[in-house]
């Protein structure tokens, strides 16, 4: 499981680093308040897990300055290796290949604060990362996680699966971890607290996906999952003006006058001392 994710993964990194600026724009709010929650101070290590890009953890690398370090990892060295070009200068960023489904490298309670954005409900044992997340951090230390709330939700990235899986391209979505695995915020509380993790809390981050017309979305979701890039790469030309023609359908309630699309995006996010 982990080799085939970590194929998919380092397939999608070209595509992520593609839409580098679009994500790291719109999902803004919600690196800004994880970042908050761990509070980080000069000094500070911070540790960004599953970090893809890394925009989230670059954005606390500032503030642990001076004398802080910040890790950023990731299981794939193609996610890390594009992060690297986005980190900001002048600050100690680390880079780290770091796979959640085996022990955390790093010395126990060395860690004062953990991100990871998108990350644990990906996994097959979110709890065992979420324990050895709370290995590393010191007594009281936070770690601020998000994950997607329920598809209907976060239409940006369902309607399209949707269409495809409607029309018999795309199976049904495999039972198992994946975007929306933790949908239901007592999961996170109850994976957290179990874990070991003190007073998890969770919170709802709405913010909005912005694409450029309707094409626009359709590349942006072929370049970021490799499973609709697999698709589209099989489509021939009737079938793919048919796909866009229901994403079009789709895109109304969100298209505003000049074209472009707003679509709304809502994630949980939350926070636990260890
Ligand atoms: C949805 S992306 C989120 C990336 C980034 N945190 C962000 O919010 O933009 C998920 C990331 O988790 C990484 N990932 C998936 N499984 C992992 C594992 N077992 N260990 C570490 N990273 C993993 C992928 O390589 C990918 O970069």
């Amino acid at each position: 499981m982990t080799l085939e994710s970590r194929d998919r993964w380092v397939r999608a990194a070209q595509g992520w680093e593609a839409r580098a600026e679009q994500m790291a724009r719109d999902t803004m709010p919600v690196s800004a308040r994880l970042v908050e929650l761990v509070r980080p101070q000069p000094g500070h290590t911070i540790l960004d897990l599953a970090a893809g890009l890394g925009d989230t953890g670059f954005l606390a690398a500032e503030l642990i300055q001076p004398g802080g370090t910040l890790i950023t990892s990731d299981f794939a060295p193609e996610m890390l290796t594009a992060a690297q070009k986005r980190a900001p200068q002048n600050v100690d960023v680390r880079f780290k290949q770091i796979d959640l489904s085996t022990p955390i490298d790093i010395q126990a309670a060395s860690i004062d604060g953990v991100l990871c954005r998108w990350g644990y409900m990906l996994l097959d044992d979110p709890e065992f990362a979420l324990r050895e997340t709370r290995r590393v951090l010191k007594q009281d230390a936070a770690v601020a996680l998000a994950a997607w709330s329920g598809p209907d939700d976060n239409l940006w990235s369902a309607a399209p699966v949707r269409i495809l899986q409607r029309r018999g391209i795309l199976e049904p979505t495999p039972p198992g971890p994946g975007q929306f695995t933790w949908a239901d915020p007592n999961v996170i509380e109850d994976t957290m607290a179990t874990a070991g993790f003190l007073e998890p809390k969770v919170e709802a981050v709405n913010f909005v996906m912005r694409y450029e017309d309707v094409d626009d979305w359709w590349v942006a979701q072929t370049q970021m999952s490799t499973r609709t890039g697999d698709a589209d790469a099989q489509l021939d030309f009737a079938t793919r003006s048919d796909v866009l023609a229901e994403l079009e359908e789709a895109a109304q309630p969100f298209t505003q006058p000049d074209d472009r699309l707003e679509i709304p995006a809502r994630t949980w996010i939350a926070t636990a001392t260890a």
